[in-house]
């Protein structure tokens, strides 16, 4: 298979911390065009989602001032420490299904209302976390808001007021109240959700009937922050497709088609689709204790996220072809049966190696997509479906799936540039896969990088890279990789895959990369 994309100079030898199998390595000669910049990655696609289900929220992030595990006014200290490394640039709070059935008044005030959570195992909701502990949550973080408003048994009243006690810096009841309860100053809200999956949990709606919706909420639900005004200014997400076939299709095809036509009464400006990993529902398959063919299994699935991408961007394009609305991913991952014993409606999963190469394969594809795919927010943060974390009352281990979002900060707000390669193919039981993946970018500084994913769970790979328009001088950076498909961090073996550095020499001008079975590698390249 081949895939064209921007390209490399060079020759690297690289030592890996994983000594790669006895198998002779497959050579690949993979090529960057320094000279073909291509759209910004914005950095919205390394978003996160974090819904009130199971331990996502409680316990995951909140754990309450009075907690033994330490916090910072009831945040856990741990948590934040390790998301302030990757530099989240938002979070999706507070659903997910749960956000069409919140109620913002019973998460403010020093008397929370006790409710239910009827989506999430029908467990009680305290309401201890609110959007002043969001606030501060993402204040502490360093990521910004996208809150996603109840369209399904709310009222566009209670929406507005919502904003409007979140953003107004006049001095109305709301914003008085705001203050009285902690915060004078206006919040910013970067993006709002308006509904969440409108086609089924968020109200089983027809597309006819969410578009006139979503131009009631675009017109009312306003944003009064005086600094998101001209700039920064908030940005509405439209509920988009859930799948590839006529009904989704029907459904991009109804809200761009009426985006056309818009007048200045209301507006959008990110589409949302949701797409997990599933391969059978309900989900069924182990997130850990699993062999080579549902490792091949899932990630040609995972793969079909390009189609579906480039199936709606296709009917996007129709009716906006200056790309000015973003398709925003912003429900993905991979999505497994609950781990035995746990509650099945608290999603509860392992995170393996398997959910690394996944989730590097996803953040390619976006990446690829960069001039239409402008936000993505994986399904969930902690303790939920393909998390960064997984904590247990004081203790707390990172994903493999963290570690690869780290290894990829370089790439938020970089610039995409064209990589070629000759893929060549894996195959195992009948499924073929591209055996390679990579992508490249120059960042902010304008430092050269290449990620490139060795999907052969049994070959290493030999890259020769070379890089049109820089002479490279060596390269270094970090892989990650483990002994088997389904290698696992756990709270007595955290660092089963965890990356290790890799160093690199320039060798007659081009890269040589020796790439270790099932591994996410990211290097940077010297000039
Ligand atoms: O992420 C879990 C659920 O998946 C979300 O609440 C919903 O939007 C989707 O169906």
């Amino acid at each position: 298979m081949r895939f064209n994309r921007p390209v490399f100079i060079g020759l690297l030898a690289i030592g890996l911390a994983f000594a790669p199998t006895a198998a002779a390595a497959q050579k690949v000669e993979l090529s960057v065009d320094a000279f073909r910049a291509g759209a910004r990655i914005d950095r919205n696609i390394f978003g996160q989602f974090a819904e009130h289900l199971g331990y996502g929220i409680y316990g995951g992030i909140w754990v309450g001032p009075d907690s033994t595990i330490p916090n910072t006014r009831g945040i856990r200290n741990d948590v934040v420490t390790a998301l302030r490394a990757l530099k989240v640039p938002n979070v999706r709070w507070p659903g997910g299904c749960f956000a069409d059935e919140y109620h913002w008044r019973n998460g403010i005030g020093p008397q929370r209302a006790v409710t239910l959570n009827p989506n999430w195992g029908g467990v009680i909701e305290p309401n201890t976390f609110g959007i002043h502990e969001f606030m501060d949550y993402l204040d502490q973080i360093g990521a910004d808001a996208y809150v996603s408003i109840n369209i399904g048994s709310g009222t566009p009243h209670e929406a507005a007021d919502w904003l409007e006690y979140m953003t107004t810096a006049q001095p109305t009841t709301l914003a008085k109240e705001r203050a009285a309860n902690g915060h004078p100053a206006p919040y910013k809200v970067a993006y709002l959700g308006i509904g969440n999956e409108s086609w089924d949990c968020g109200g089983n709606m027809s597309p006819d009937y969410y578009l006139s919706q979503l131009k009631i909420y675009s017109r009312f639900v306003r944003n009064f922050n005086p600094a998101q005004q001209d700039k920064q200014q908030m940005l509405k997400i439209a509920v988009g497709p859930g799948g590839d076939g006529p009904r989704w299709t029907d459904w991009t095809e109804t809200i761009m088609k009426a985006y056309q036509q818009h007048s200045w009464s209301w507006d959008i400006n990110g589409l949302s689709m949701h797409s997990y990993t599933v391969v059978k529902w309900p989900p069924s398959y182990a997130s850990v204790g699993f062999g080579e063919t549902e490792y091949a299994q899932i990630l040609k699935s995972t793969l079909e996220m390009d189609g579906l991408i480039n199936k709606h961007s296709a009917i996007m394009d129709k009716y906006d072809p200056e790309k000015k609305v973003a398709l925003v991913v912003d429900e993905w991952g991979g999505w497994y049966a609950p781990l035995p014993g746990s509650n099945p409606g608290f999603l509860v999963q392992q995170n393996s190696l398997r959910d690394a190469i996944l989730a590097a394969l996803n953040l390619n594809i976006f990446a690829r997509h960069a001039d239409r795919v402008r936000g993505a927010n994986i399904a969930q943060m902690i303790n939920v479906l393909q998390s960064m974390i997984l904590t247990e009352k004081e203790r707390m281990v990172l994903t493999p799936t963290y570690y690869v979002y780290k290894m990829y900060v370089p790439f938020q707000d970089a610039t995409f540039m064209p990589v070629t390669f000759e893929a060549g193919t894996y195959t195992h039981d009948h499924i073929s896969l591209p055996r390679l993946d990579a992508i490249a970018a120059k960042d902010t500084k304008g430092r050269l990088w290449l990620e490139i994913t060795n999907l052969d769970p049994n070959q290493p790979v030999e890259v020769d890279a070379s890089v049109a328009g820089i002479t490279a001088k060596s390269a270094a950076g970090e892989t990650l990789t483990a002994p088997q498909v389904d290698s696992v961090n756990t709270f007595d073996v955290p660092d089963a895959v965890v990356p290790r550095p890799i160093s690199a020499k320039l060798q007659g001008g081009k890269l040589v990369l020796k790439l270790a079975p099932k591994s996410v590698t990211v290097v940077s390249v010297e000039q």
